[in-house]
């Protein structure tokens, strides 16, 4: 059976004469003598491809289902069939978006005619949607990779907001994928034409940061020979990524607050103010809720950044996704270096899925490009058992600070002897002096 074909003609000698027609030509025929029964079957059947109405229907046209078509079922064929003379109305028809017309009488052949040409515009259209919605599922996923259930909820979450100004706060660990989601946000933004601007607050010594920032008048400051316009300027109709907010200078989270909420920056020596329309988007590797706790980052501005949080997870927490980010870094590589590289082992494939990757995506992809380069698999699965976790303990993918570590080992293990030196000795496996030392230099007491 071919398509299916909604016939609509209120003459019952014609209608009948018509269905026989299509059928003959092995058409589905629905038919209907009056336009509400034509929209009924429009709404019931979805096999209906194309619609071949006739133009006068009673009190109405056949212009009452094109309209309804166009704008509710936007890819169906429609071909009308116009009294002898009234080209007024074909005209109406094609620019209402018909495919077709036919003036009566029409032989068979010409209806046939128009009948296939208008099954063919309509699988034109399809298949442009369905090309236009690949592209667009494409641009959705912006290089990000992931099918895991929290990437997709991720993702969702990221196209949701992508058009809004709200702030948003990426948070996650090191090699995350922090910065790739800010662009992702830029890119799916209407402010998409406009320039994208990342600065990494902790890179930028903070006797430059705030002309770096926020611009500078010429002789604002010692070497300030031309005035220069700072990121948030630059960043004006578009997007600025604050990369690890967490290391912005207390002085600079007041003016930035200021930005935040007035939509103004005022440049280094100078009292005049500059509006500006910005989008904000800021990532933190650190807490930056324990950063407010510790009083080295502004409560208020915490939660003027934090509008809507997104959070990275960590690639062990996803590791379904590993074969997919193998595959697309090998591509990335091998072409960047004209090389192809070998097969991978289903046990290799398995030890890398194991491995707990604090470097995350990152280190992935670092090791995939060294496997690339040196075509070598033990390259890729070299250090993978012994970086994880030899005595239990894993280093935190950003490091800790090994004094408050030390210090907080010793205060628990005494907690936990009761202040018993010698047994909080045992517990850390250390001689009873060097336990002593120890306490000595952090001035802890039993
Ligand atoms: N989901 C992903 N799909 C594909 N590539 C990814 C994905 N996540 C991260 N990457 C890649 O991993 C690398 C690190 O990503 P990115 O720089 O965005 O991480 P980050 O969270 O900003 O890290 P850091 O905190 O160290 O700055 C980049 O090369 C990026 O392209
Ligand atoms: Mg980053």
């Amino acid at each position: 059976m071919k398509a299916g074909i909604l016939l609509v003609e209120d003459d019952n000698q014609q209608r009948q004469l018509l269905c026989q027609l299509l059928h003959a030509e092995q058409y589905q025929v629905f038919s209907a003598a009056t336009v509400e029964d034509a929209l009924v079957l429009l709404k019931q059947q979805p096999q209906i491809e194309l619609v071949f109405s006739d133009w006068k229907l009673g009190n109405y046209t056949g212009l009452t289902i094109l309209n309804y078509v166009r704008s509710n079922l936007p890819e169906l064929g429609f071909v009308v069939a116009t009294a002898y003379g009234s080209v007024s109305h074909a005209v109406e028809a094609i620019q209402a978006g018909a495919d077709d017309y036919l003036t009566k009488p029409f032989k068979r052949q010409e209806l046939l005619l128009a009948v296939s040409k208008g099954l063919t515009a309509k699988r034109l259209r399809s298949q442009n949607r369905q090309l236009s919605q690949q592209l667009s599922e494409q641009r959705q996923l912006v290089d990000l990779i992931g099918k895991a259930p929290c990437m997709q909820q991720l993702f969702q979450r990221i196209n949701r907001v992508s058009n809004s100004d709200a702030t948003v706060l990426i948070s996650g660990e090191s090699g995350t994928g922090k910065e790739l989601a800010a662009r992702a946000l830029h890119q799916l933004s209407s402010r998409c034409k406009g320039p994208f601007i990342a600065i990494n607050c902790g890179a930028i010594p903070e006797q430059l940061a705030e002309a770096e920032l926020f611009g500078a008048e010429k002789g604002a400051y010692t070497g300030a020979h031309q005035a220069k316009a700072g990121k948030f300027e630059a960043a004006a109709g578009g997007t600025l990524f604050l990369d690890e907010v967490a290391e912005l200078p207390l002085s600079l989270q007041a003016k930035l607050l200021r930005l935040l909420q007035e939509g103004k920056v005022t440049r280094l020596g100078s009292h005049q103010e500059i509006t500006l329309d910005v989008r904000l988007i800021a990532a933190s590797h650190q807490d930056l809720a324990q950063a407010v706790q510790d009083g080295r980052f502004r409560e208020d501005l915490f939660y003027r950044l934090n509008v809507v949080p997104l959070h990275m997870p960590a690639l062990r927490q996803r590791s379904e996704d590993i074969p997919q980010l193998i595959q697309h870094f090998l591509q990335i590589s091998q072409q960047r270096y004209q090389l192809s590289a070998p097969a991978l082992t289903k046990a290799t494939l398995k030890q890398l899925m194991d491995y707990p990757w604090p470097g995350n995506v990152r280190e992935l992809a670092n090791r995939i490009e060294r496997f690339v380069l040196l075509g070598d698999e033990n390259e890729l699965l070299a250090d993978l058992t012994t970086q994880s976790t030899p005595g239990g303990f894993e280093l935190p993918p950003d490091g800790l600070n090994w004094q408050q570590h030390e210090r907080d080992c010793l205060q628990q293990a005494l907690n936990r002897a009761g202040g018993n030196k010698a047994q909080a000795a045992k517990l850390l496996q250390l001689p009873y002096k060097t336990l002593l030392y120890r306490l000595e230099k952090y001035r802890l007491t039993g």
